[in-house]
């Protein structure tokens, strides 16, 4: 019977015949896999020479853990036996692990043959050759192979791609991932926030939590097309992704609207906005993270189904809405959530965590929120749930429809900055009146205009 200290003993004697034996082709399959699957660390004068005849095994967890372990060796005298090994090898997942095993050796004659690699049908044998490749950026011959994925079908491939040759360009933004400019911080600016987003940095906000304008189902805001309005919240959330910080989350609440019908001799329509807006989200640069419901009592939905009520007609049922959508994306990036928590120093990390009781499920049951100053608010509970989950004590959070100022105080309440921008004057007054009305917002809070902020904010554009 094997084990796995016998293995370890072994393999630090040079002079020993052990390995010769256990690694013979002809041994039981369940041998070799128990010998290959517990060798640990090789040393470096390991007789690679006995993986290679199971490169032949009929059994393909045999030929991986062969590969695996040839890689270990990093030598380059296993070349020649791994590429053609791989050229004829049908399973994908060893082809990958033979790519890894090559990339390994960090040959230059390896370059060739990983760039054979590059046209294989698995694109994660492709992905797998490309991070081979990039140990010799700047090398003529890679960087003409590396060229050739820029256009690739496969979408993890290009966004590789991209991510590797713009990951120089990101450590100014690294340094200061967890800073945000005091000239944003509790500040609410009384624009159209098309024109706010010039005079906005690259990667300035944590977080977006933000409900629009839901299409022309209320007065404030009216657009001549439901095409139109699409492309305004296009517009705005690609400005969005651009001054978010890198892997950070831009949180939307929508839900498909009704506009009313403006006769008994039309229907009313309806609009799906979640699902239109999502294709364009996902197109510039949203990573789709999660689909959150929030689910409102049943009292709170207006009636549409009195008429079906009434007469039970199949194709006239219409179901009364209480739900809405709040759907979750992060600027997509190279780099894992990992990443961003190194970004901030454990005291802060330890003073964000979300303690007690918390949403387990992606159905939030939330009351709605009235507010005798504005018609179409959120209620605090949602924002404070977004802005806990999403981001950290310090945080910068943006609004670009500020409404009624829901976002500026679940910050507050959570120890963030907020940085708001609201298109109505009305709105603006209301929100400052009642900030400076209640005893529980202490922290200041500035009202701007655009050319307030062009003054403070020296921002190069304006330089
Ligand atoms: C659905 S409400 C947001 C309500 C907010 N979540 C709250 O809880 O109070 C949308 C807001 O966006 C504002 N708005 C519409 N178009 C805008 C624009 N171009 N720039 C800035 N604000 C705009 C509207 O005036 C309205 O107050």
């Amino acid at each position: 019977m094997l084990t796995k200290s016998q293995i370890d003993s072994e393999k630090l004697n040079p002079e020993s015949t052990f390995f010769k034996k256990v690694l013979a082709p002809n041994q039981e399959t369940s041998n070799l896999l128990f010998v290959l699957d517990n060798l640990g660390r090789l040393p470096t004068d390991f007789n690679g020479e006995m993986f290679t005849p199971l490169l032949c095994h009929p059994n393909p967890k045999v030929r991986l853990l062969a590969v695996k372990n040839i890689g270990k060796l990093k030598d380059e005298q296993y070349l020649e036996v791994l590429s053609t090994f791989a050229c004829n090898e049908s399973d994908t997942h060893t082809r990958r692990e033979t790519v890894s095993a090559i990339g390994r050796m960090r040959s230059e004659k390896a370059i060739q043959i990983l760039t054979e690699f590059l046209k294989d049908t698995d694109p994660k044998v492709v992905l797998q050759g490309l991070r081979a490749l990039l140990y010799f950026k700047g090398h003529p011959q890679v960087e003409e192979a590396l060229d050739t994925l820029r256009q690739h079908p496969n979408e993890m491939i290009r966004e590789h791609f991209e991510y590797e040759k713009t990951k120089k360009l990101k450590t100014v933004a690294e340094q200061c991932h967890p800073t945000s400019l005091d000239s944003l911080k509790n500040v609410l600016v009384c624009a159209d926030v098309q024109d706010l987003f010039p005079l906005i940095p690259d990667e300035s906000v944590h977080l977006t939590f933000t409900s629009p304008p839901y299409y022309n189902a209320r007065d404030y805001t009216i657009f001549q097309s439901y095409n139109a309005y699409l492309d305004f919240l296009t517009a705005v959330f690609k400005e969005t992704h651009r001054i978010t910080k890198e892997g950070r989350f831009f949180v939307l609440n929508t839900s498909p609207v009704i506009v009313p019908r403006i006769s008994r001799a039309h229907s009313s329509k309806r609009y799906a906005i979640p699902y239109d807006m999502h294709p364009r989200l996902t197109d510039m640069g949203w990573e789709f993270i999660d689909d959150i419901v929030w689910i409102k009592p049943e009292y709170a939905a207006k009636n549409r189904n009195g008429g079906f009520f009434q007469h039970r007609k199949p194709l006239c049922y219409k179901a009364n809405s209480i739900t809405e959508s709040v759907m979750v994306y992060r600027k997509k990036t190279g780099k894992l959530i990992d990443w961003n928590l190194r970004q901030y120093d454990d005291e802060t990390i330890e003073k964000s965590k979300v303690l007690g009781e918390y949403e387990k499920t992606n159905a939030w049951e939330i009351n709605p929120a009235t507010d005798k100053g504005h018609p179409a608010v959120f209620p605090i509970e949602l924002a404070s749930r977004v802005i806990q989950y999403y981001s950290f004590k310090g945080d910068l959070v943006f609004d670009p429809f500020g409404g009624s100022g829901t976002v500026g105080r679940a910050a507050t309440e959570h120890n963030r900055y907020f940085f708001l921008c609201e298109k109505e004057h009305k709105y603006v007054k209301y929100v400052k009146k009642a900030w400076d009305e209640s005893p529980l917002y202490t922290s200041e809070f500035n009202v701007l205009s655009l050319t307030d902020l062009k003054k403070n904010f020296l921002h190069p554009h304006y330089i």
